[in-house]
């Protein structure tokens, strides 16, 4: 994006708006259907904008509002197909940091955004992760756990693996999404985020969004794999790896 210069007298909020309106009108053509399959379109990019005001006050308010619209815009930009090659070349966090170079955010925060975009994509909180980061990946997995989440895994893995293993449908033990192999193992994967959350606080918010519901509808069409596949139904288990310490609530 060509470099904003800062006419005088704007203040440095009013040039970062301005910047974040030009950032999303850049890659709103590369979250839609076209380019980008369901769960990380812009709807999933602008609800969890609207988990800022929630999560921010469990991280003790110092997450910068701008940080984080910036950091959830860009947290994505590796799954459109549309930007998948550029973002290749140079890898997620070097893409991010060139479109961040542009901005007028100062190089700390433009370097807070980055690591939040990188850092991401491993759920579990991490000692080393600054609020921004927590922030983000708390906004992306309660994201999955509403009704329209939940959809957006089936929408997206969905149309790439099938839902249930004929042979073998249960058995989670833990897996990686480049090794997932049916969208039931999907579903675990995204239940195990509950437990990667940073706080009780933050998991008392996933539930208010439906995690709770979640989980039955699991239960729910493990019952249906099982009679399906005449299988034995083992989701309990399954279950309890991927919510480890918390499957007693539930
Ligand atoms: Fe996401």
């Amino acid at each position: 994006m060509e470099e904003i210069m800062r006419p005088l007298g704007v203040t440095q909020q009013e040039a970062i708006e301005t910047w974040l309106t030009t950032l999303k009108n850049r890659f709103r053509p590369h979250y839609t259907l076209e380019n980008i399959s369901g769960g990380h379109d812009e709807p999933h990019v602008g609800r969890m904008e609207t988990l800022y005001d929630e999560i921010n006050p469990l991280l003790g308010n110092v997450v910068d509002r701008s940080e984080f619209v910036a950091a959830g815009w860009l947290h994505n930009v590796d799954r459109s197909r549309s930007l998948h090659e550029e973002v290749e070349k140079v890898g997620l966090e070097q893409y991010c940091r060139g479109i961040l170079k542009t901005s007028p955010f100062s190089s700390e925060s433009q370097n807070r955004i980055a690591v939040a975009v990188r850092e991401h994509i491993n759920k579990p909180a991490a000692a080393s992760d600054g609020p921004l980061t927590l922030a983000l990946k708390t906004a992306d997995a309660i994201d999955r756990f509403n009704a329209v989440g939940v959809l957006s895994i089936a929408a997206h893995r969905g149309s790439k693996l099938p839902i249930y293993d004929l042979e073998k449908p249960f058995g989670f033990t833990g897996v990686e999404e480049q090794d997932l192999k049916t969208l039931y193992h999907d579903f675990m994967r995204v239940t195990s985020w509950y437990s990667h959350l940073f706080s009780d606080e933050a998991r008392e918010l996933a539930n208010k969004y439906g995690f709770r519901t979640f989980i039955g509808f699991i239960r729910w069409l493990a019952t249906d794999i099982a009679r399906f596949t005449n299988q034995p139904n083992t989701v309990e288990q399954d279950l309890a790896v991927a919510l480890g310490p918390y499957y007693s609530s539930f």
